[in-house]
């Protein structure tokens, strides 16, 4: 039954360009909303930027530029790389925007009048990286514990803070009475163990900066950049202007995250909702990092020598769209923590794209242009193939929803070995035209058809460009699952042609 899907990326903070960390999380919420699209569910991905912040705010004034001059140039970065990587986001949200303010100050409002911000005075451990306050206790050796040997700051501020206290049971219900509302089960229990500690009241304006969104009742501040923030994931669907397509939307959401922003996410966000009586999120999907050599991917960890390392255009050149995109997708596996390696992206580019289903096209094109004079015959409906097909078909659909979007790359291509297994035992290209010949090829054929739609949320392009191939019109996302995954669907009686690899194979001797 068709449903509702509403995903989101976290949004990225404009302090500098887009790196490959960025568009791992961008390239599985782009492949899910896909996905939902492909089975007819509404679908709603909203991606953006962090524009707000003393981090933002720093680095504009570094660079000698006003943090809003900063922001528009690096806002049109992420598009343009999320552009370039297909993303088909429908709404691209800047904290910036004044509907993103009427929506900041309506939210807070709520809470505020339901008398769970009130003044008082915080003095602690700052990280500015982090845009966070730390306990004493949590520090290692005087410095932050996410951004190793970074040291905080000490800041004191008189503030308005949210009574984030008065919301421990609350937060510990809903965690215990949807055991999948935060995934996977590891970052579940993280979250239960840090909400059962006890939790502080939180500082959520400032007076020390002017770069962020006017406190309504407190003229001279502005609110805390992570309060901010958060709300984008309303503000993108309608809160306090347009409540129906607000309702339509929310709680049904996923959000797709970093494992160093769980707690603003699973603590502070669902609390701030609930104290504004709204719902909490409906899930929140938590991944690991992207390492390079045992260490987080990041600018502000590294500085810029290790990320030019691995320039994401020099990875398109290389890879192309969609070979770029299935890495992220196949090989990092959602959760843990991935090693990224140039190595294993070639290997699996090779394996997977140029080899397996890189060979299946050429071969079966080839063979119809010689043993059918190019024109594609129908699958048999008896085929061996079609009860693969549908165990694929429903592997692949569980995978996705189970946000394993490798696990469901892994299900689809074991149709594409199925069909190279097949015309490897009846060697159509040694066989006079006939038939067996035929049965054989339509067999092909319509695995190539089913691939096509199956791998179009990793692979956009190329599965048009296989479906133009085999005779098709339009795309493989024209039509719906389950019709579509049916088996057969491959009329037959099409021009098929043999065209240049889809993917080169990557020489690894060079
Ligand atoms: O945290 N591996 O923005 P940000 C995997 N503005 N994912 C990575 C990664 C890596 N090495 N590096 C970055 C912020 N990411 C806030 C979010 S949301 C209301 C506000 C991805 O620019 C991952 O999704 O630091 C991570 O959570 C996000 O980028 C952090 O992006
Ligand atoms: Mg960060």
């Amino acid at each position: 039954m068709p449903g509702r899907f509403y995903v989101t990326t976290p949004i990225y903070y404009v302090n500098d360009a887009p790196h490959i960390g960025h568009a791992y999380t961008t390239v599985i919420a782009d492949a899910l909303a896909r996905w939902h699209r492909l089975v007819g569910d509404d679908t709603f991905f909203l991606t953006g930027t962090d524009e707000h912040g003393l981090k933002v705010a720093q680095s504009a004034e570094e660079r000698g530029v006003s943090p809003q001059a900063q922001a528009n140039a690096n806002a049109a970065r992420f598009r343009a790389a999320w552009d370039e990587l297909d993303i088909s986001y429908d709404d691209f949200i800047r904290t910036t925007e004044p509907r993103h303010h009427t929506a900041v100050q309506t939210l807070l409002s709520a809470v505020h009048d339901n008398g769970d911000i009130e003044l008082d005075t915080y003095e602690g451990p700052y990280c500015v990286s982090c845009e966070a306050y730390y306990q004493e206790s949590e520090l290692v050796d005087g410095c932050c514990p996410i951004h190793t040997g970074k040291p905080v700051v000490r800041l004191a501020e008189e503030n308005w803070f949210f009574r984030l206290s008065r919301y421990q049971q609350r937060l510990l219900d809903w965690i215990e009475t949807d055991p999948a509302a935060i995934q996977p089960e590891g970052k579940r229990n993280e979250v239960l163990g840090f909400v059962r500690q006890g939790l502080d009241d939180v500082s959520i304006t400032r007076t020390s900066l002017d770069w962020g969104v006017p406190v309504p009742w407190a003229p001279g501040h502005v609110f805390y950049v992570w309060y901010d923030a958060l709300i984008n994931y309303a503000t993108a669907i309608g809160y306090g202007t347009e409540p129906e397509r607000f309702t339509t939307w929310w709680p049904h959401v996923h959000h797709l995250i970093g494992k160093e922003i769980i707690r603003f996410h699973c603590v502070y966000w669902p609390a701030m909702l609930m104290a504004a009586g709204l719902d909490p999120p409906h899930r929140v999907h938590v991944h690991g990092w992207l390492l390079l050599g045992g260490e987080k991917l990041s600018k502000t960890v590294h500085g810029a020598a290790r990320l030019t390392d691995i320039a994401p255009a020099r990875l398109l050149d290389d890879f192309g769209v969609d070979g770029f995109r299935f890495h992220f997708l196949r090989d990092q596996s959602f959760g843990p923590d991935g090693e990224f390696s140039y190595e294993a992206m070639v290997a699996r580019y090779n394996a997977d794209l140029a080899n397996n289903l890189g060979n299946l096209l050429s071969r079966v094109t080839t063979v119809v242009d010689r043993k059918c004079d190019g024109i594609g015959p129908a699958p048999r409906p008896d085929s061996p193939l079609a009860a693969v097909a549908a165990e694929v078909v429903a592997a692949t659909s569980a995978a996705w929803d189970a946000v394993a979007p490798s696990q469901a790359l892994e299900a689809t291509w074991r149709l594409i070995r199925e069909g190279n297994a097949l015309l490897e035992a009846a060697e159509p290209w040694k066989a006079e035209p006939g038939p067996d010949v035929d049965g054989v090829l339509g067999d092909a054929l319509e695995v190539l058809r089913l691939v096509a739609v199956l791998a179009s949320p990793a692979l956009p392009s190329t599965t048009r460009e296989v479906f133009r191939r085999i005779g098709l019109d339009g795309s493989p996302t024209d039509r719906v699952l389950p019709e579509v995954a049916a088996w057969g669907g491959y009329p037959g009686g099409r021009p098929v042609e043999k065209g240049a690899p889809l993917f080169p194979r990557i020489r690894t001797d060079a």
